[in-house]
């Protein structure tokens, strides 16, 4: 019998700090391969494994969870937990909201709050640009599409830390914060069922149909909740880790200061290089070879989407950032059917929160070198004034 390819593979918490080189050590030594962590996982580090067991979604699962460890709950989140053929009904739900269309409508709002929000960080010489606007942004747009008080967002970043961040070292705190969330949740589905009908995220879920029966409120819970935690701290990751290679990398921010025309493929590239989910699970559904292993029925598979979309057989020199890079199909949202169902407003909130900052506010630098390039914490920088 071949011997098992093992590795102490984690893709959370401080692991995160030198991931892209036990990425490349995985795929130059050990491109499929087991870790104990979690109670045990296969990993794939290669793009091309990733994208061929995204688009076999019979074989790879999303039952019961595509997230390891779990969100602070054991239900199924929807849609991203629930294969077909359910699946695409519970998609087809919000797709309307989420449409090109339906993301340039909510763009002048996009606008006019990163300036809101770039002129307050600016006002001083120093200021955490991480809390004071990656992560308000996406949370104030979100009050907007799912139906919540607008100043209700200051309450988000304590309950996504809590779930998303502290899942790997403390699941009580994130289950605490799960049931804290939901019950949030409920109140607005029912105060929303006493109020006249609206068209937004909550309006839809609550008088939706899925195969020709009415939705039930397990269900609006478990799309709720997927929502609150795949919309809020993936965007502003993706714009907080933009900022943090520009604040360390003064050329490239002062060249799309000056040709504003690029923010939109260094946005992707951004995406590319620092993915806001460096991986998800599935489970098998019964026995597969990958890379020689002899993948079980029932064992988890973690797709690396970071290392697939560092991996020199997919793009040219991938660990450098090229801001123009042209070519640059990539992992960050996904590839197969549960691709990023909020994609287009994800990349929208970056260009715009990119365009918008370096607009209004001066060429600012990085203070604090030992902040990670990772993660929705600070980001401190000092605004360099014309003497
Ligand atoms: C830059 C920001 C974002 C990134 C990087 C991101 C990334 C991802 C990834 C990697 C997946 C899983 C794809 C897969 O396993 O194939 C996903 C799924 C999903 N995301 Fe996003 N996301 C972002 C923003 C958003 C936003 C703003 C929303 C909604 C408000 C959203 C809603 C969803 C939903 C509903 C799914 C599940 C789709 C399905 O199962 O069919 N995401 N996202």
């Amino acid at each position: 019998m071949t011997e098992i390819p093992v590795r102490d593979f984690d893709f959370h918490g401080p692991a995160l700090d030198t991931i892209f080189d036990t990425y490349k050590e995985l795929r130059d030594h050990c491109p499929v391969g087991w870790s104990d962590r979690y109670g045990g996982f296969w990993f794939l580090a290669k793009n091309e494994d990733i994208f061929n067991a995204e688009q076999d979604w019979a074989t790879f699962s999303v039952a019961p969870s595509m997230l390891l460890p779990a969100f602070g709950t054991d239900e199924p989140m929807i849609p991203i937990d629930i294969d077909p053929p359910l699946h695409s009904a519970y998609r087809k739900l919000l797709l309307p909201l989420f449409t090109p269309r339906a993301v340039d409508a909510l763009t002048p709002l996009v606008e006019e709050t990163a300036r809101t929000l770039a002129d307050e960080v600016v006002k001083g010489e120093v200021a955490d640009i991480g809390l004071g606007y990656a992560r308000p942004l996406p949370s104030i747009i979100f009050c907007t599409l799912v139906g919540y008080p607008p100043e209700d967002w200051h309450m988000f970043d304590d309950w996504v830390d809590r779930i998303i961040y502290d899942r790997d070292v403390n699941p009580e705190e994130s289950a605490t914060a799960a049931n804290e969330v939901r019950d949030y949740l409920w109140s607005l589905v029912e105060r929303r069922r006493r109020e006249p009908p609206k068209d937004d995220i909550t309006g839809r879920l609550i008088t939706a149909q899925i195969d020709g029966r009415p939705i039930t409120d397990e269900e609006i819970l478990n799309y709720g909740y997927l929502l609150f935690l795949a919309g809020l701290d993936t965007t502003a990751w993706a714009i907080r880790s933009s900022l943090w290679y520009l604040a360390r990398n003064p050329q490239d921010q002062e060249r799309l200061r000056r040709d504003p025309g690029l923010i939109s493929s260094a946005a992707e590239e951004f995406l590319r290089t620092m993915s806001p989910v460096q991986a998800m699970a599935r489970t098998a559904t019964k026995d597969v070879e990958v890379g020689g292993c002899p993948i079980k029925k029932g064992d988890r598979v973690v797709l690396a989407f970071g290392s697939g979309n560092r991996d020199e057989d997919a793009y040219p020199d991938p660990d450098e950032i090229i801001i123009d890079r042209e070519e640059n199909r990539h992992f960050a949202f996904g590839a197969g059917i549960h691709r990023c169902l909020g994609s287009n407003l994800g990349r929208r909130e970056v260009i715009v929160a990119l365009r918008e900052f370096l607009d209004r506010v001066p060429p600012f630098e990085a203070v604090n070198l030992d902040e990670p390039w990772h993660g929705v914490g600070p980001l401190t920088v000092r605004f360099i004034r014309e003497a």
